[in-house]
């Protein structure tokens, strides 16, 4: 009797920790249609994009959503029901969305708390819980929700995004809810609180060096707000995009170099934020899939303390990033932002870390030694990535 009743404790234990699990535990991981093809989408490429993502590793990596941005929208039917625009997606959402899933994926879609999205298409204000069930009929998985259009105050704001989360919960599906409204209403603050997984903390990254530290400023300063379930979203990866001519080649986005790209996938990862690559995975170099599939920077993204990364500014443009990952490990990640090549040493005792460590460079996959610092040299807008595990033996 004594030990059944302790079953039956134990049972309601499990059964409210598997309820109290968030929808990502962990930063989401996928593929998006905006910084590559803009509102030129169509089913055709959103299956092609899926059939690449399996064949190159890219979903068993853990990129797992595919997310159809703006532009697949055809207004509404005599019901007022949502519709895609026939031309780009003739076999329908739904029908879509269940290759997806065939594939072992899922689809994230678009829409906006206004009247028109930000490229002027049909969006969900007023419409909320009509939209939401529409999403969940079709299977779609994450929503990501813009805010052109809509009044600047941040009170609005809360209640147009609250209605839609409130919409999603009474749905009947889990629907992932991204918070888009480009950090200018400091939705660190907030958005978790009004029903939303992640929050873009910054406007559209593009194609540039530039554009990528700018986002880096605003997003390394907002450590403290995340953690399992609740993301900072820094935007898009651009790794692999090379200055393609879509909406990430504006405002001067040429293009990055293969070192820059790798901090990209470096700082991104130890901020723990959403890996949404958005380059056309059916064609990428080598190079590109090298970044995307590093495993070893992926695990730390993935790492279940679910820790954004503290970041140190020293004075000499190098910055150093710290993130506390399950087991006592720790990753470290230093950034050279100069122009030239540097030549650093770190005291492991500068950043708090107290002992010696065995060192994984998680870039170049080898040991780098069991010190307590390291030294050596970093490239121009080259980021290192190390691996600490506290080293035991005497
Ligand atoms: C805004 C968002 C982008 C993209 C476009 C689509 O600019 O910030 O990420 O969704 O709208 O129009």
């Amino acid at each position: 009797m004594k030990i059944n009743k302790i079953v039956f404790i134990a049972m309601l234990f499990f059964l409210d920790a598997a309820k109290a699990q968030p929808l990502v535990p962990t930063p989401p991981m996928g593929w998006m249609t905006w910084n590559y093809f803009g509102e030129n989408i169509n089913e055709q490429i959103i299956k092609e994009m899926a059939d690449a993502m399996v064949i190159s590793g890219m979903s068993n990596a853990g990129y797992k959503y595919i997310m159809i941005d703006d532009g697949w929208q055809g207004g509404r039917d005599n019901k007022n029901n949502m519709i895609p625009d026939v031309k780009k997606f003739p076999s329908g959402i739904k029908n879509l969305a269940d290759y997806i899933h065939s594939k072992g994926m899922k689809l994230g879609i678009y829409s906006d708390a206004a009247q028109l999205t930000c490229a002027g298409y049909t969006a969900s204000l007023g419409f909320e819980e009509q939209d939401a069930k529409t999403f969940a009929s079709w299977g779609i998985d994450y929503l990501k929700y813009d805010y052109c259009h809509a009044p600047e105050d941040s009170v609005t704001a809360k209640i147009r995004y609250k209605k839609m989360a409130d919409a999603l919960k009474k749905s009947g599906r889990d629907i992932v809810f991204s918070i888009c409204e480009w950090g200018v209403r400091k939705p660190w603050l907030w958005a978790a609180n009004v029903g939303g997984q992640l929050w873009r903390t910054t406007y559209d990254i593009r194609d540039s060096w530039k554009s990528m530290m700018s986002i880096l400023d605003i997003n390394a300063e907002l450590n403290n707000y995340a953690a399992p379930g609740r993301w900072n979203d820094p935007d898009m990866l651009i790794v692999g995009l090379n200055g393609n001519k879509g909406p990430s080649g504006d405002l001067g986005g040429i293009g990055c170099t293969d070192v820059e790209y790798k901090s990209n996938m470096s700082l991104w990862c130890m901020m723990a934020a959403p890996l949404i690559a958005t380059n056309d995975v059916r064609t990428m170099s080598s190079a590109t899939k090298e970044i995307l599939l590093n495993k070893e920077l992926i695990a730390i993204n993935q790492d279940i303390a679910g820790v954004h990364a503290k970041r140190i500014k020293l004075e000499n443009g190098i910055e150093i990033f710290i993130k506390p990952l399950m087991n006592n490990d720790t990753a470290i990640a230093i950034l050279n932002r100069n122009e030239t090549k540097q030549t650093v040493e770190i005291k492991f005792s500068q950043i708090g870390l107290q002992r010696k460590y065995i060192l994984r460079d998680v870039i170049q996959h080898n040991l780098a030694g069991i010190s307590d610092k390291w030294k050596g040299e970093i490239q121009n807008h080259e980021t290192k990535v190390f691996r600490l595990k506290p080293n035991n033996k005497k």
